[in-house]
Order: C-alpha cells, then sequence, then structure tokens
C-alpha cells in the first residue's frame, strides 16, 4: 500500500498503523486495508477519465467492479470520491443498496441473473442493467412491465479481444460465457445485432449504452483500442439501420497492477488517453459523434491498497531433487492461512511477493514457499520468495497486494473462518468485517 513505511528495526506500519498493534489487535491472518491509498486510486481514475475525456467533449463514469472488494465502507469510499459502483450478484447489489449507494449509481451484470437479482435492480432504479443475452432482453423487459416501469439497459458484446494475465480471466474471446458475439454466424445479423434491435423493439426498455469488458489483469492497452474500434463500429452499424445513436460505450475493466517489486502498472492517465484516443478514431473512421463513456475498475483500486498479515507456524527444509534448477532445499514456511483467504495462487498460478514485517533479519535470503494450513499441497500463497533463512514460528509475514480478489474470493475449506477486513488511515484502525469464528460456521450447521 501507498502508506506503507518501515522502521529501522524492521517494524512495517501502513496507515500510520504498525502491523505488530494490527496483528496483536485483530488477530492473524488479516486482511488490511489502505483508506488512503484506495480512495487515492479511485480518484485516479476518476480524474484521468474525466480529463482526457472532456478533452474531446465527451463525459465519463467509473464505475467501481464490486467485485473485486465490497463491504459497505468501500461502497461509501468509492461513492465519496465519485465513482458509482459496479455489480454482479443479488449479494453485491444489496450492500450497495445497503451503503446508501443511490440505485441511480449502481450498475447490475450478470451472465445468469435471477428474477429477484433483476427486480430488485428495477426497483431500486439502478443506473443500468447490463443484457448478456437475448433471453435476458425479454426477462428483463417483462420484468419492468410487471413493475409498470422502464429499464435502462446496455447490451454487452463480445469483441473478440483477447486480453489478461490467465485464460480464466480473459472474458471477451468468442468461445466463454460473457456477451453477445458481433459476427453473424447465419451470414445476416449477429447475436450482439439481434439483440439490439430486439431492446429497441421493447418500449419497456430503455437503450443507454454498449458494453465490452475484455479481461482482468491486463498490462497492454492495445486490448482497449482494439475493443473501443469494434463496440464503436457496431454503435455505428446499429446507426445506420434504425437511427439510433447509442449514447454510451462502456469499456469495462481489466487494468493490471504490480504484484512484484519492479513490475509496472496500467496507469490511469495512460489508459485514459489511449481509450479517447482509440474512441475519437472510431467515431472519425464511422462519422459518428464520439460517445460518453464509462469504466469499471475493481483490481486497479482495490488490489495494491490491500495486504494480507500471517503468522508463521511450521518452518521446514525441504531437499529438493539433484536435477532442481532451484538448489540443494527449499524452506517451507506455513502460515495460519493459504488458500481459503487468497485462492488466486492455486487458481491462477498467480505470482505474490512476501516479507518479513515484524523484525529485522541479518540472515541471509533462502528461497521460500510460503503454504497454508489447508490439506493439500496445492495449497500455496507464494510460490518462490526469498525470505530471511533465520525465519521462525512466531513472525509476521506480510503479503502485498492482496486488496483484490482476495477477500472476496475467500472461502471456508477445512472449517477454517474467513479472516475479518480492518481499514488504516492516518494512524486509527477500523474494522470494516468482521472476522468469521467457528461459531460462526456451526451456526450455518442444522445438523
Ligand atoms: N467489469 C466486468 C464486466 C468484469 O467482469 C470485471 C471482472 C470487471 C469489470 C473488473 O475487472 P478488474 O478491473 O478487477 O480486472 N478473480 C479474478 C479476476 C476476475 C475478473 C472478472 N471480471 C482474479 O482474481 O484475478
Amino acid at each position: 500500500p501507498a502508506t506503507a513505511s518501515r522502521t529501522a528495526e524492521g517494524a512495517l506500519a501502513v496507515g500510520g498503523v504498525g502491523v505488530h498493534d494490527l496483528a496483536a489487535r485483530f488477530g492473524t491472518p488479516l486482511y488490511v486495508v489502505d483508506e488512503a491509498d484506495m480512495r487515492a486510486r479511485a480518484r485516479a481514475f476518476r480524474d484521468a477519465f474525466t480529463a482526457a475525456f472532456a478533452d474531446v467533449g465527451a463525459h465519463a463514469e467509473v464505475y467501481y467492479a464490486g467485485k473485486a472488494f465490497l463491504c459497505r465502507a468501500v461502497a461509501r469510499w468509492m461513492t465519496q470520491e465519485g465513482l458509482r459502483i459496479d455489480t454482479a450478484t443479488l449479494g453485491e447489489l444489496t450492500t450497495a443498496l445497503s451503503a446508501g449507494v443511490p440505485g441511480a449509481q449502481i450498475g447490475l451484470h450478470g451472465n445468469n441473473k435471477s428474477d429477484e437479482e433483476i427486480e430488485l435492480a428495477l426497483r431500486s432504479g439502478v443506473g443500468r442493467i447490463v443484457l448478456d443475452s437475448e433471453p435476458e432482453v425479454t426477462r428483463v423487459a417483462d420484468a419492468a412491465a410487471r413493475l409498470g416501469g422502464r429499464a435502462p439497459v446496455m447490451v454487452r458484446v463480445t469483441t473478440g479481444v483477447h486480453a489478461g494475465g490467465h485464460e480464466f480471466i480473459s472474458t471477451a474471446h468468442e468461445d466463454q460465457k460473457f456477451g453477445l458475439s458481433l459476427h453473424a454466424h447465419d451470414g445476416e445479423t449477429s447475436p450482439a445485432m439481434r439483440a439490439l434491435l430486439a431492446v429497441l423493439a421493447r418500449e419497456e426498455l430503455d437503450l443507454v449504452g454498449l458494453h465490452s469488458h475484455i479481461g482482468s489483469q491486463i498490462l497492454d492497452a492495445a486490448g482497449f483500442d482494439a475493443a473501443a474500434g469494434a463496440v464503436m463500429a457496431l454503435r455505428a452499424d446499429l446507426a445506420a439501420r434504425t437511427g439510433v445513436l447509442v449514447g454510451e460505450v462502456d469499456l469495462g475493466g481489466g487494468f493490471g497492477v504490480a504484484y512484484l517489486p519492479g513490475e509496472v502498472e496500467l496507469e490511469p492517465e495512460r489508459i485514459a488517453k489511449e481509450t479517447a484516443g482509440a474512441v475519437v478514431r472510431a467515431a472519425q473512421e464511422t462519422g459518428t459523434s464520439v460517445p460518453d463513456v464509462s469504466f469499471e475498475p475493481g483490481r486497479s483500486i482495490a488490489g495494491p491498497a490491500g495486504l494480507t498479515l500471517y503468522t508463521v507456524g511450521t518452518v521446514k527444509e525441504v531437499a529438493l531433487p539433484a536435477t532442481s534448477p532451484d538448489g540443494a532445499t527449499r524452506l517451507y514456511v506455513s502460515v495460519d492461512g493459504g488458500m481459503s483467504d487468497n485462492i488466486r495462487t492455486a487458481l491462477y498460478d498467480a505470482r505474490y511477493h512476501a516479507e518479513v514485517v515484524g523484525r529485522a533479519s541479518r540472515a541471509p535470503g533462502v528461497l521460500a514457499r510460503v503454504v497454508g494450513k489447508h490439506c493439500e499441497s496445492g495449497d500455496v500463497v507464494v510460490h518462490d520468495v526469498l525470505l530471511p533463512g533465520d525465519m521462525r514460528a512466531g513472525d509476521l509475514l506480510a503479503v502485498a497486494t492482496t486488496g483484490a480478489y482476495g477477500r472476496s474470493m475467500a472461502s471456508q475449506y477445512n472449517l477454517v473462518p474467513r479472516p475479518g477486513v480492518v481499514a488504516v488511515r492516518d494512524g486509527v484502525a477500523t474494522p470494516i468485517v468482521r472476522r468469521e469464528t467457528v461459531e460462526d460456521l456451526l451456526a450455518l450447521d442444522l445438523g
């Protein structure tokens, strides 16, 4: 996190609060979020997009993608910083609403929305429902008719652009479940165009925009250029066919962050300038006006603002096969959490950085692997990291950049209660999500 600092003795402080104090007060594992950093990141995106698109005469909105990490406090921070909230489920939508976010500032996604989700969205007057399939056009229109109102909708298209760090998190290539294809497989009308025409045919629906999300952990802006071009071409095509020029284009989220020291993130100014340029070019090429735009970053706002604190338990030196390129031994450092609080390493082969934060060690660094307490060998938090050779039980270990898709993807595997989240700011620590207890888990058990 941006406010992290270290004393000469090796003690780390975040938001002006020592991590030792945090561990002592709240226990470990613990998710720590640097509120000032997360707010600053949100502001940076809002400011960069507002400025870059104002330069080309367009209005830009930023929706914080709640899937990265949402609770009431975070929803309020984002709203106070001038962002809207993107939700994808009943839980996310209800959380945003219960934080007091006005419905008009919330968007609803999902490739398989329930009736309950659609109705809550309509009743709370959400600013947009992003339609992901042709059947959904009918379902949302029928729900609006039942409730006697209208629904503002966007249509999500798959541009064929494939971007991002891992295939599981790249969502715009053709053979996957999201969005509507731009390609006319029957040689006539593409699924995206069919859905748009169906939307225009229903008087309960207001077509407010076109949507594209091309993937996640993207470090190269070129994918957004290509996606903007494809969406703008569809917009022009629809205008030519129907006379309706859609007012807004959402280019999704997916901006990559630095997980390891020395890596660079995709900066807000760069992505804002590049996308503004791409949208203007596409407008010129198609002879249409520049639309308003929106974006949905999640990871790039929450990720670097968070870290996870663990207490080290068992430390084990394991001999490697003689042929191993990694040397003779590896130090297995077990922590009191694991894949239940961070599934990303096991699921995506994600890379993280870890440091001992409680003390200054003079011991030379050794190749270590940070593992959890779960009953499987894939329970790895940090694959390879240099840690002091004198690691011992009781050491505090911090894993960086866990603010996005950490707590939000946590499980209770092995009936391990999920850690809580503490926000730190200006020397004050405030719990924003309570730690679960075994009693919480037993309360769900009806046997
Ligand atoms: N908008 C839509 C429609 C999305 O599907 C997503 C992410 C976002 C916005 C936000 O993307 P971001 O800016 O956070 O990259 N669990 C995976 C990431 C999955 C992202 C899914 N959709 C991970 O831990 O890497």
